[in-house]
Formats: C-alpha cells, structure tokens, sequence
C-alpha cells in the first residue's frame, strides 16, 4: 500500500493503472475511519483493481463554530485500517495541497443542499462538493463509495456527478451500526459513556418509526411522534420526513418512498442518523 500526499505522486502512482485499463476504486474520508468505511473501502477492493482512500479533513465544510481542529484524528491506525481492508493507495494530502495559496473556486450545489444538515450548516454542502469534485480529479475514479448514514451528502454527489458530467459511478452503501443499532460515526469517540447510552435513542426512534410505517401507518405526524418519543437528546436540530429522491419535505400523508433524517447535539457531539421508509 502506497502512502501519497501530492496531487502529481497520486497522478503519476494511478498513470499506469489507467494505461493497463485497470478499474480505479475510490472511497473519500475525514480519517478516523470506523468498519463504516472499511465496508466502502471493501466494497471497492471486490469490484476494482485499484482502491484509493482518500484521508482529509476539509476545512471548508466546516462552519466558523465547528469542531474542525477537534476532529479526531488517527493516522497510524487508518493506515492499519486501509491496509487490513485492502486498500492499494492512501492519499494523505496537506490543507496547501487541496487548497494553495490563491485558491477561489467552489463548487455551489442546488436545492438538494438546502434542508436537513444545509439549513443548519451554512456552506457546508459547498466544501463538500469543492472538495469533492476537486478529489475526483484528482483520482479520475470508475466508481466511488459514499456511506448511506450521510443521506443528503450522497444526493448532493450523486446529483453533482450526474450535473457536471462526472464518468463516475456512485454507490451508496447502507449505514453500518453498532451491535445495538447506533450508527458508526467518528464523531461517536466524543460521547462519554453516558452520552454514549442515550445517543442510542436516535437509532431507536428511527427503528420505531419504521416499525410502525410497517405497519401501514402514513401519517407523517404519527410516524414523527414515534420517533420523538424515544429521543433522549439535549438539542435537536431536525427531525424530518422528506422525499427520499428530492429531499422536500413530506406532507400529511406519506404516499411514496420517504426518509426520516435526523441531526441531534448528545452534549456538545453532533449526530446524524437516517431510516428508509418505503
Ligand atoms: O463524509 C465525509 O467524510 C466527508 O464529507 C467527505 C466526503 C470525505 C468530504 O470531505
């Protein structure tokens, strides 16, 4: 496994991949990586010849009172990850490196990026796409692996990709959980024990609300209440029920394939989680 911080090691390390025709796998990352990411690192090691993992964390999508020089931070262990999952290159790049001296071009993404985490994340989707868009150019990837648990980041890339041309195919894979139900997050290595505890109220609200569409019920009040009724959470920022291809906002009645997304602050740890209802 290669361990590369510049863009033209990467581009001249990927060189005769491309030439051999061998297909390029790529899964972006902040690093702290949970077996969430190993599934994406997996899932692109069965279906390509060449994995790269990308590990950085991108100032830009972090708002001026976010936890950007606090985000947990372990490379020795990454590498460990990266290399147990099969991973054939690390792109381990400097802030300079994505961003030099000069820099000023963003990518702006539309309306996808507007409710849920975007109403409460002013420019966040932004750096998202930025860095996004900047990395697969910087890999050219085949296929790239996003996590299902960040739901409206993987529609704002899917539509990017679709917006900007991009030949690249996306996959969305489903959230990986602790054995109890509480999705893998970095951010989970902030809860104390007992934030820990009640950070699983999320997952359950989720799980109930589900249980009861199951069960027929469609009224987006009932299925919200039902989730509600489980959170054990000091601030919730959005508890909602949206379109599940165009992320508006459901009405009184469910009457196609909906998600119910949710951010919540356990202490000062913000946490996202998000269920299927279809
Ligand atoms: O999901 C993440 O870890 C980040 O948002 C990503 C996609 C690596 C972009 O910085």
């Amino acid at each position: 496994m290669q361990i590369i911080s510049t863009v033209a090691e990467l581009r001249s390390a990927l060189a005769p991949h491309r030439l051999a025709g061998r297909r390029i796998g790529f899964v972006p990352t902040m690093g702290f990586l949970h077996a969430g990411h190993v599934s994406l690192i997996e899932a692109s090691v069965r279906a390509c010849d060449v994995t790269v993992v990308s590990i950085f964390v991108n100032p830009t999508q972090f708002g001026p009172k976010e936890d950007l020089s606090k985000y947990p931070r372990d490379v020795a262990r990454d590498e460990a990850a990266c290399r147990n999952a099969g991973a054939d290159i690390i792109f381990l790049p400097s802030v300079e490196e994505i961003y030099p001296p000069g820099f000023q071009t963003y990518v702006e993404p539309g309306s996808l990026a507007a409710p849920l985490c975007g109403a409460f994340r002013p420019g966040h989707f932004r750096g998202v796409a930025t860095v996004v868009a900047k990395l697969f150019n910087m890999v050219q990837p085949h296929a790239t692996y996003f996590g299902a648990k960040d739901f409206q980041q993987c529609a704002v890339v899917r539509q990017m990709i679709v917006d900007l041309n991009l030949p690249i195919e996306f996959h969305a894979l489903q959230t990986v959980r602790e054995s109890d139900g509480l999705a893998m997050s970095s951010r989970n290595a902030y809860l104390s024990v007992p934030d820990r505890a009640r950070a699983l109220s999320i997952s359950q609200g989720l799980l109930a609300a589900q249980a009861l569409h199951r069960q027929g019920e469609r009224s987006s009040a009932r299925l919200l209440d039902a989730a509600r009724a489980h959170l054990d959470v000091d601030s919730l920022q959005y508890l909602e029920l949206v379109d599940s291809v165009t992320l508006v906002a459901v009405g009184e009645t469910l009457d196609g394939p909906a998600a119910m997304c949710i951010a919540a602050f356990i202490g000062p740890t913000r946490l996202i989680d998000n269920a299927m209802l279809q």
